[in-house]
This record gives structure tokens, C-alpha cells and sequence, in this order.
């Protein structure tokens, strides 16, 4: 009598944020993830203390046209505690990218809160590609706010929001 194996059971992985834009170095982390999950479930943060550039229905867009036809990767904006989204979607990985030493305080704060809030959930951090892991959001919105050109660093569709965002000059 054979035994009978066990049922598959997909790697659900996290990829949470504020993607206030979503930039070529989230898509680069959010890709090299799906080396060990099955499944990243990109999670654009709603409740955001800061005043965001675009609402989470926006980055969500721009997130999913950024992913293109891609089965294992799923978009969705998220409330509340990222624990809890990780609950509901039985996942048992965060994915935060780590881009300078300047990261990393807040990100092990970050990981240890998360931890000691679920412990079955385990904090991962990834390096970006080295022509990537210059790039934040802030500044993308920084210099589109005057003009500059930030065309190496979002995607079209990220570029041309905001160029239409700040056609009548900063905001
Ligand atoms: O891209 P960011 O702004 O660094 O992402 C931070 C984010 C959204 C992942 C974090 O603030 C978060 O998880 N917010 C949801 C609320 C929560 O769970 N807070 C406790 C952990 S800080």
C-alpha cells in the first residue's frame, strides 16, 4: 500500500507597502519573491499616515499593469494590520525590500513588531538589482514634481500619471 502524499500546500508570500509609486526596484523585488513562493500577493497599504500622491485604487493600477500576465503574482489593496491580511491569505512570508544600512533599523523594528504579533510569520528581506537599488518612491515623486525625467525609473504607465499629475506644476 502506497502512502498517500501530502496535499500541496502553496508558499504564500506578502509583498506589502505603500507603492506611492510603484517603481522598476519594487518590481524587481516583487519578481525575484516568486523564487521561493508560489504565490505573492502584492499588498498596497490604504491607511497610510502619509498623505498619499495617488489612492490605493491608483497604485493598485499601476502595480497590476506592472505585472502584466504574470498567474502567480496577485495585486490588491489592503486596511488594518498586515498581520492580518497575511492571516487571511494563509501566508507565512513578508517580503521587504533592502536597499541601505539607512533601511535596515526601521525594517528590523518592522519585522520584529510583525513577528511578535504572528509568530508563524517570517519577515524576508531582499536586495535589489544594482541598477534598481538606488530608486525610492519619494524621490521618483520628487523629481517628477519638477519636471525631471524619470523614465529609467516606473513604468509608461506610472511616467505618464505623473506627468499628468503635476502638468500645472508642483503640487
Ligand atoms: O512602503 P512602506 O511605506 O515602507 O510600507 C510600510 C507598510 C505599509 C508595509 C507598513 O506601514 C504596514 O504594514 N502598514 C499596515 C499597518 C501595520 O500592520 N502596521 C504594523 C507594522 S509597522
Amino acid at each position: 500500500m502506497t502512502d498517500t502524499p501530502p496535499p500541496f500546500r502553496p508558499k504564500v508570500a506578502v509583498y506589502a507597502g505603500s507603492f506611492d509609486p510603484f517603481t522598476h526596484g519594487h518590481a524587481d523585488i516583487m519578481r525575484r519573491s516568486l523564487a521561493f513562493a508560489d504565490r505573492v500577493v502584492v499588498a498596497v497599504a490604504n491607511n497610510i499616515n502619509k498623505k498619499p500622491l495617488f489612492t490605493a485604487q491608483e497604485r493598485v493600477a499601476f502595480i497590476a499593469e506592472s505585472i502584466g500576465t504574470e498567474p502567480r503574482i496577485e495585486v490588491r489593496a489592503f486596511d488594518g494590520l498586515l498581520v492580518n491580511l497575511a492571516r487571511e491569505l494563509g501566508a507565512t512570508m513578508l517580503v521587504r525590500g533592502l536597499r541601505a544600512v539607512s533601511d535596515f533599523e526601521f525594517e528590523y523594528q518592522m519585522a520584529l513588531l510583525n513577528r511578535h504579533l504572528h509568530p508563524g510569520l517570517e519577515t524576508v528581506f531582499m536586495v535589489p538589482s544594482n541598477d534598481t537599488t538606488y530608486i525610492s518612491s519619494s524621490m521618483v515623486r520628487e523629481v517628477a514634481r519638477f519636471g525631471g525625467d524619470i523614465g529609467a525609473l516606473v513604468h509608461p504607465t506610472v511616467a505618464r500619471a505623473l506627468a499628468e499629475r503635476f502638468a500645472s506644476g508642483p503640487v
